[in-house]
């Protein structure tokens, strides 16, 4: 997408051709910041501390960590060893599993000296391939969109809510919740986009925000806990959120929070939809509740938080008794029950074992 009136994607090879270019998402809203990562390491840090983030770019740049690893030391044990450094970094976001394994299965029987060639040749069709899948999401869910438009008088504005960041920032372009909405502003049908600020890490505020103002895409700001209160007075005319993970049976594992906004949309029949592409699938886990491993991130993130001064120094200030301890689960799951549809590259699922079966037959 563009920032000002250059197209940028979230990360890119470098001119070098061996090291990677990314968006440092940490400085937004407020500063835009590229960086340029050359090691294992430094793609470890990037992934762990979020400098990216979103299930699909975190997959990517691990993707291109492997590339990076073959280029230093294309052994079977060095491909072993940096699936399990860039394994551990997010325990979530399954794109992160599927990225890995779908590198080392291309690798492994390569020869040693055609894998770094390869690898980044694999990683840049990785990248290539989200960009289609969010591309054919954002089809799929513009007919959704479509749908609710008829049903209003002309010119009223479909009010779509959305939770943390599922944008083109979360994945190589494009984004898979805000895609539906991107071609639907594209098609110029009116869509306004009521945007949860996601604590503790605001990714709604600090990234979703600064997306929908850069497109151009009517928005407004509010805290998390008035989504069901806008729901209640018949302001919301659709939820659609992104996933880390789903699992097989259609059990939503999304961002914190998530899952009390698809409590307050089934209270008020307000349709909730998940966009995903397919990668998003865990296929070996049925029940997300039981199942899914949480990330447990750090305290800091709920006591502490980031803004720009009034002086234009970015900065962290303290919001709670220092003594207090937080707790900080990063995501929740929604069970399928309350999910009105998977939005796929390959069309709107229900969501359930059958639904995803006949959506995705052979898996
Ligand atoms: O902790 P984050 O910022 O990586 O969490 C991101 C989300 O929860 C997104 O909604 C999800 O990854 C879908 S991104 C297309």
């Amino acid at each position: 997408m563009n920032v000002g009136d250059r197209h940028y994607r979230t990360i890119w090879l470098s001119d070098d051709g061996r090291s990677v270019e990314i968006i440092d998402q940490r400085w937004l809203p407020h500063d835009f910041r590229v960086e340029k990562v050359s090691t294992v390491a430094g793609i470890a840090t990037a992934i762990r501390d979020m400098w990216v983030r979103g299930a699909p770019l975190i997959g990517v740049t691990a993707a291109y960590g492997v590339a990076i690893q073959m280029a230093d030391d294309p052994s079977d044990a060095a491909l072993d060893g940096v699936w399990e450094v860039l394994h551990e970094t997010r325990p979530t976001a399954i794109n992160l599993r599927w990225a890995l394994d779908e590198m080392r299965n291309f690798l492994r029987p390569l020869p040693s000296g055609q894998r770094a060639e390869a690898a980044y040749r694999r990683a840049g069709e990785i990248a290539d391939e989200d960009v289609s899948l969010n591309r054919a999401i954002g089809a799929n869910g513009l007919e959704i969109i479509k749908e609710i438009v008829a049903r209003k008088q002309p010119g009223e504005p479909v009010n779509i809510l959305t939770h943390c960041n599922a944008g083109w920032l979360a994945t190589v372009d494009y984004g898979t919740a805000t895609a539906p909405i991107y071609l639907a502003v594209e098609a110029g049908i009116p869509v306004h986009v009521y945007v949860d600020e996601t604590r503790p890490r605001n990714q709604g505020a600090q990234l979703t925000a600064w997306e929908m103002a850069g497109h151009g895409v009517p928005h407004t700001l509010i805290v998390d806990n008035a989504g069901g209160h806008l729901m209640q007075r018949g302001q919301i005319d659709m939820v659609i959120v992104g996933t880390d993970r789903t699992t097989a049976d259609g059990d939503v594992c999304n961002k914190i929070g998530t899952y009390l906004k698809a409590l307050a949309a089934a209270d008020n029949d307000v349709p909730f939809y998940v966009a995903l592409p397919s990668p998003t699938i865990d296929w070996t886990v049925g029940d997300g509740l039981a199942e899914i491993p949480i990330e447990q991130r750090s305290s800091d993130e709920v006591s502490l938080v980031w803004g720009k001064t009034a002086s234009g120094e970015i900065a962290q200030v303290r919001i709670s008794p220092e003594t207090t301890p937080a707790a900080n689960p990063a995501f929740d799951v929604t069970p399928a029950r309350l999910v009105t549809g998977l939005i796929t590259e390959r069309g709107v699922a229900k969501a359930s074992r059958e639904g995803l079966k006949a959506m995705f037959p052979g898996r």
